[in-house]
């Protein structure tokens, strides 16, 4: 029988990680997937995780089931992080699921029941396993105009005229903050002029968070979820805790459906827990009870909060000291835009040619768009990043 099927191709993101490991070379330089790397080039465990992962392990007396929809003390701290006190608790259902993906997995199955074939607007570009996401799900995919890579920035005007005319039956993916791949991101005055248009069309929102915090911090990357899902009737959301947290490889996400009163809620949650219980039959518990340990000891909070901060800020002061570092170098402020962007990521321009020949020649990984994890770049040798880059660009 598998002889029938053609061979599928690997996720770009996740070959490059293994080519990356295999490169014996001491000096290479890792940009690509997104994981945060401290000054060592490591991702350790965050001390809050660590100190709440040995409490769970010493207060853990059953390994019992925990139920289809997940650890309820988890979800409920998450959508109290994410939504504050925007909107009505009773308009919010949710559900633990495997990690972001598995979050908006859960999202797209929902979507595909009650719009069957229906139209995924994707922006210009977006992270790389979004498209296949929906495609698996049976959605027809189209994209939105998003990043202008001239400037670096958001081509908002085109991207709200695109809005502008879609319908009540088109489904639009927006990335809530730190945009994956190209590090772009909205405005609030922006994210108001989206909220009005969805208003006015009807189109459906589905929110990425996988990042929240690491922008401008828990509340400002929290905006665009407030002001969606108070503003419009429904909104859906799927939310990572696989960076924020450092819970890569431990799966915790929460799938969220915002309904317009507590009776659409229950429906949506009915489906959600249809959807886990048919597929995977519910998510692994560590992960997500290590967050809801966190969220809910203020100590622990308080350490967290007090290291995501000290994150964000290296990666920002990464961004100026790459951008300083080249415009000092070419006196140009061709990549001054990586100091503007926001998030993990940046798409700096590059063509799949350039981007092999770092590879190649340099020992520096990073996506074939030429998106980079500005987390990766290595402190003291951004001079040397900088002229490597600006070799290959000339
Ligand atoms: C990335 O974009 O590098 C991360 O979100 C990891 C992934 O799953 O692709």
């Amino acid at each position: 029988m598998f002889e029938t099927l053609k061979k599928a191709p690997v996720d770009k993101i996740f070959a490059l990680m293994g080519e990356y490991r295999a490169d014996p070379r001491k000096d290479k330089t890792d940009l690509g997937i997104g994981v945060y790397k401290d000054p060592t080039g490591e991702t350790p465990i965050m001390s809050a995780v660590k100190k709440a992962e040995q409490k769970v392990f010493a207060d853990a007396k059953t390994k019992t089931y925990v139920g289809v929809s997940g650890n309820r003390g988890f979800c409920d701290a998450v959508t109290d992080l994410v939504f504050g006190d925007a909107i009505e608790k009773s308009r919010i259902a949710s559900v633990q699921a495997p990690g972001g993906t598995g979050s908006i997995w859960v999202l797209l199955q929902l979507l595909n029941r009650a719009r069957p074939g229906g139209t995924m607007w994707i922006s210009d570009p977006s992270w790389p396993n979004h498209q296949p996401m929906c495609e698996l799900a049976g959605l027809n995919v189209k994209a939105y105009p998003y990043f202008d890579a001239e400037s670096g920035d958001v081509k908002f005007d085109e991207m709200l005229a695109c809005l502008d005319k879609m319908g009540p039956e088109d489904t639009v993916l927006l990335h809530a903050c730190c945009h994956n791949p190209t590090g772009a991101n909205l405005t609030n005055e922006q994210w108001d002029k989206v909220a009005a248009s969805l208003k006015k069309t009807g189109a459906f929102p589905l929110i990425d968070l996988a990042y929240l915090g690491f922008g401008d911090g828990l509340e400002a990357d929290a905006y665009a979820p407030r002001k969606l899902a108070s503003e419009l009737p429904e909104v859906m959301l799927a939310f990572s805790a696989s960076k924020n947290f450092g819970l890569y490889r431990e799966r915790a996400g929460c799938a969220v459906c915002v309904g317009s009163d507590e009776n659409t809620a229950a429906i949506a949650y009915s489906q959600m827990a249809n959807i886990i219980r048919a597929s995977y039959s519910q998510p692994p518990d560590h992960g997500a009870e290590i967050v809801r340990l966190i969220l809910s000891d203020p100590a622990l909070r308080a350490e967290w909060e007090a290291e995501l901060k000290e994150m964000r800020e290296r990666m920002v002061r990464l961004r100026v000291k790459l951008a300083d570092a080249i415009r000092e170098r070419s006196n140009a402020t061709d990549f001054d835009f990586v100091a503007r962007h926001r998030g993990m990521f940046s798409l700096l321009g590059l063509d799949k040619a350039q981007v092999e020949h770092l590879k190649l020649s340099n020992g520096i990984y990073m996506i074939d768009d030429s998106r980079i994890n500005v987390a990766g770049i290595p402190e003291d040798r951004v001079g040397e990043l900088a002229d490597a880059l600006l070799a290959v660009a000339r």
